[in-house]
């Protein structure tokens, strides 16, 4: 029997673990990963989220230093996987993998497996991209509180335009080169954009909250977000 494909999926803590917290969203999420999951295997990664921010700078306040704050901002992602691992019920593996390599040995065993980070000093976006790598995974999904990536932030530029189709070139130059304001959030982490750039992985990056665009781009529809596919340049 061929192996089913795998598909990595970056969900941000603000999708999974919104304040107040939203288990009625995380159920429906849930409800259409486990649709999906019945023909591929799924590789989902949760943010930290407001969850992360808070105590974060809380322990700054307390004078914890940056790589034990970042230590406290994977325990939020973990805690925010559990959310997640709650509605998805028994196709989920169980435990929270530590490590990208644990996560697709889990994933063995199991159509879903939900992690959060691993290491200090990236994202979970990051995380996902080697998730995927790793996994021979055929795309990557970010799920994020934005409909896409635009030509600029689109919280402070108002002409920024969203971009339906690019390519991975295009997305390291955009995360990368100071498009975007230094010190702002970027719809994609350059650590991530680098390595879907490296590995030539397909990714998708859509507003997460939109479940009938999640269902449309997990199926191979055309969703609304920004496709973007390996390569160079425009497209
Ligand atoms: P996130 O991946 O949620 O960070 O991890 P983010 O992109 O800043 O969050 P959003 O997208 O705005 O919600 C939260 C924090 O956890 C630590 C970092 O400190 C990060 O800012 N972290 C996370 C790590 O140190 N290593 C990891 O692998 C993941």
């Amino acid at each position: 029997m061929d192996r089913r494909t795998r598909v990595a999926i970056s969900t941000g803590g603000s999708i999974v673990a919104p304040e107040p917290l939203d288990p009625g969203f995380v159920s429906e999420l849930a409800s259409v990963l486990l649709e999906a999951s019945e023909v591929r295997d799924l590789l989902v990664v949760v943010g930290g989220g407001r969850t992360a921010r808070r105590y974060i700078d809380a322990c700054r306040d307390l004078g914890a230093d940056e790589d034990y704050l970042d230590l406290v901002g994977i325990d939020c992602t973990r805690l925010n996987a559990r959310i997640l691992i709650a509605a998805l019920g028994r196709e989920a593996y169980p435990g929270v993998p530590a490590t990208v390599h644990d996560a697709v040995e889990a994933s063995r065993d199991h159509p879903i497996v939900v992690m959060g980070g691993t290491h200090p000093g990236q994202t979970t976006d990051a995380v996902t991209a080697m998730l995927a790598e790793m996994a021979e995974a055929e795309e990557l999904l970010i799920l994020t509180n934005v409909d896409g990536v635009y030509t600029a932030d689109p919280r402070k530029d108002p002409s920024a335009e969203r971009l339906p189709a690019i390519t991975t070139g295009r997305l390291l130059e955009i995360v990368d080169t100071g498009e975007y304001e230094a010190g702002s959030s970027t719809v994609v982490d350059a650590v991530a954009a680098r390595l879907v750039h490296r590995a030539g992985i397909t990714t998708k990056v859509l507003n997460g909250r939109d479940l009938e665009q999640v269902r449309s781009a997990l199926a191979g529809r055309d969703f609304h977000g920004t496709l973007v596919t390996p390569g160079n340049g425009d497209r």
